[in-house]
């Protein structure tokens, strides 16, 4: 439980844990990646494995990370070696630290970007036509030294609300802050699909055409998944490990999977009617977002530019906030285990991290649109997205799900899932240990086994 005073309960307000957790999971996984998933992957048909993914692997997956944090009260590592009596688990905790950081190297350099673009629109420098907003974003995330400073700064920016404590701030602001994410989201939603031949792009989004559904489409609809969740990497242990005996764990699980759902859902509404009329491909990948948002800004509020200059930079703003929100969580996993493993002061800890991240960041800015920098054939950028997703959070997840459903005592599973007993979602327990000890593994296998040509 938390206790009042001591270095654990420094990290967050009781009161906004569960707000904290909401907060990593809606980022630039629901606003950025999920639009530019959807649109490779063939739009609805993509979207309904994504929920489906999200309700039968997605929300048991966070009760079991929320099981494991909260019952150790620790980080990544030491919340797993001592779950059980097999201390070898503590290496899912060390490949969820592992997994972070990279996705925090790269992460960070997307929202490097959304920084770039908060900067110009204040400056009312994105104006043009399609080309022009196509031009804006190959030269600038090409070039080699200001994208990458951004990241550094925004990794920068992160590490300095972790070590001076001054999360409590932002989970309050995050009270006020999300709900205007999801109002203004609403608007530009609206205002796209007022765009002429926006019907194009609704129907992209609402009408599954299984015939494009690739081989590749479950695994990626899964990756998507985890990577919006923020699970698999020991984020929502170490968040968890901070909530109190009363967190209903199943619910706050349900609840941040609901609304993550939506507000993707939302983000692709904002994109795809607007990327259809104005002609910009579904399939472009990474851009989407950057190459889309000005335009509609643009043209969407063409009668009235003034009201579109303003909107541009509410969204980009609230967009770096929801990004932030997300690296804090990030960054936390590595630093907690620094600090209590290593015996670090919280703040040399919180660099040991900000330094191998900004690093990455670095490397990945680099390789923006040139394959020679990375591994695979593909861009070190595009590698550590897909690696991440794909392979390192589904072990993790499958790892933690194995470990809850059958190696650890089910009576200490069944307590932190009923919270003692006295929840009122008790009823869901053997359905809950049902999906944790099939589904979850199975599923997850199968769809590993399928990418990698086994079956
Ligand atoms: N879920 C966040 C998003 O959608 C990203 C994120 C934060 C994350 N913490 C994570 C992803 C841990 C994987 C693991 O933007």
């Amino acid at each position: 439980m938390i206790t009042s005073g001591g270095e654990r309960a420094n990290f967050g307000s009781k009161l906004g844990i569960v707000l904290a957790t909401a907060g990593s999971a809606v980022g630039l996984g629901n606003v950025w990646r999920f639009p530019y998933m959807t649109g490779q992957n063939g739009g609805a048909a993509f979207i309904l494995i994504y929920l489906g993914c999200i309700l039968l692997l997605g929300i048991p997956g966070m009760v079991s990370e929320f099981i494991v944090g909260r019952h150790s009260q620790a980080n990544a590592y030491r919340a797993y070696a001592s779950f059980t009596k097999g201390k070898a688990w503590g290496l899912v905790g060390i490949l969820g630290i592992i997994t972070s950081t990279i996705i925090l190297g790269f992460y960070a350099v997307v929202a490097g970007w959304c920084l770039q673009y908060l900067g110009v629109s204040l400056v009312g420098g994105l104006k043009g036509d399609t080309d022009f907003v196509q031009q804006y974003f190959v030269q600038f995330s090409g070039d080699p030294v200001k994208p990458a400073i951004l990241g550094i700064a925004f990794i920068l920016i992160t590490h300095f609300i972790i070590v001076r404590g001054v999360r409590d701030g932002i989970e309050k602001a995050s009270k006020l802050l999300m709900p205007l994410l999801f109002i203004l989201l609403l608007v530009i939603v609206v205002a796209s699909c007022s765009l002429p031949g926006a019907s194009k792009g609704i129907e992209f989004l609402l009408k599954p055409d299984f015939s494009k559904v690739g081989p590749n489409v479950f695994l990626e609809a899964l990756g998507q998944a985890f990577f919006s969740l923020s699970l698999g990497t020991a984020c929502l242990c170490t968040y968890a490990s901070y909530f109190t005996r009363h967190t209903h764990l199943h619910y706050s699980a349900s609840q941040i999977a609901v609304l993550d759902f939506f507000i993707a859902l939302l983000a692709g509404l904002m994109i795809f009617p607007a990327a259809f009329s104005v002609g910009v491909q579904p399939d472009s990948g990474p851009s989407l977002i950057f190459i889309t948002l000005p335009n509609v800004f643009q043209q969407a509020f063409s009668f009235m530019p003034a009201l579109g200059f303003v909107i541009s930079i509410m969204f980009y703003a609230l967009l770096v906030f929801a990004a932030l929100t997300s690296t804090i969580s990030m960054h936390e996993i590595g630093t907690a285990f620094f600090h209590e493993e290593l015996k670090l002061r919280r703040s040399h800890a919180a660099w040991i991290l900000t330094v191998i991240c900004s690093v990455l960041c670095v490397f990945c800015s680099l390789s923006v649109g040139r394959s020679e920098i990375g591994i695979f054939g593909t861009s070190l950028m595009d590698a550590c997205d897909w690696l991440t997703a794909n392979l390192m959070l589904p072990t993790g997840a499958l790892l933690t799900s194995i470990l809850v459903g059958w190696v650890a005592s089910k009576t200490v599973v069944r307590e932190e899932f009923t919270n003692w007993e006295t929840s009122r979602g008790k009823a869901l327990f053997p359905f809950y240990m049902f999906c944790v000890r099939y589904i979850v593994p199975v599923c997850i296998l199968l769809i590993l086994m399928h990418q990698f040509g086994v079956i």
